[in-house]
């Protein structure tokens, strides 16, 4: 199957995504009973992982969604993120934070700094992917659906240059 240049092959399929599902939610709902979470969802990528995900969850609970934004500031060399969209308080609360796919561990740094800066109560992770050879960060995340290689992966919401986010499966560049 080709993506703009690129060629992918079958890697995981949905049947296999929704056990990993079942697996996690079934965690969580024991974990966080009546400690009323708030799950956050870090967008593009996660919304679809997110939707199912989140239909399993039956305890009491909130779901909201954020981004990160980068822009290049021209008098510096670096580039800034901001966290974009939060309108809950996350004062005081117990936060989940969904994520699709962790590679070197950045963007969920920026993020968990972030959170912990508006004075979050906890914080776990939840990612669907989670590469673990290019992770740089010692991080410790809880809810991991699948271990992977450093690979590119396509598919269940994850894009390449913006496509693929709708296949049902999950393909990996060959
Ligand atoms: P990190 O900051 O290096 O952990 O990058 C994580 C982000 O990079 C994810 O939220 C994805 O948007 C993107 N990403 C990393 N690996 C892949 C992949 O294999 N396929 C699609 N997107 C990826
Ligand atoms: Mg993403």
């Amino acid at each position: 199957m080709k993506i703009l240049d690129l060629e992918f092959k079958p890697f995981i399929k949905k049947d296999e995504i929704s056990s990993a599902i079942t697996r996690i939610s079934k965690k969580i709902n024991m974990d966080y009973k009546d400690k009323n979470p708030l799950f956050l969802v870090i967008l593009n990528g996660a919304f679809i992982f997110a939707s199912d995900l989140y239909r399993e969850i039956n305890i009491s609970s909130e779901i909201s969604f954020i981004k990160l934004s980068s822009y290049n500031l021209t008098s510096s060399s670096g580039k800034v993120k901001e966290l974009i969209g939060l309108n809950e308080t996350v004062f005081n609360r117990n936060l989940i934070i969904i994520e699709d796919i962790i590679d070197s561990g950045l963007t969920l740094q920026y993020t968990i700094d972030a959170l912990n800066d508006l004075g979050a109560s906890s914080i776990e992770i939840v990612t669907l992917f989670l590469k673990t050879e290019s992770l740089k960060k010692d991080f410790d995340i809880k809810y991991i659906g699948f271990s992977i290689k450093n690979e590119f992966i396509v598919g269940y919401g994850l894009d390449y240059d913006g496509f693929g986010r709708n296949l049902k499966d999950v393909y990996i560049q060959k």
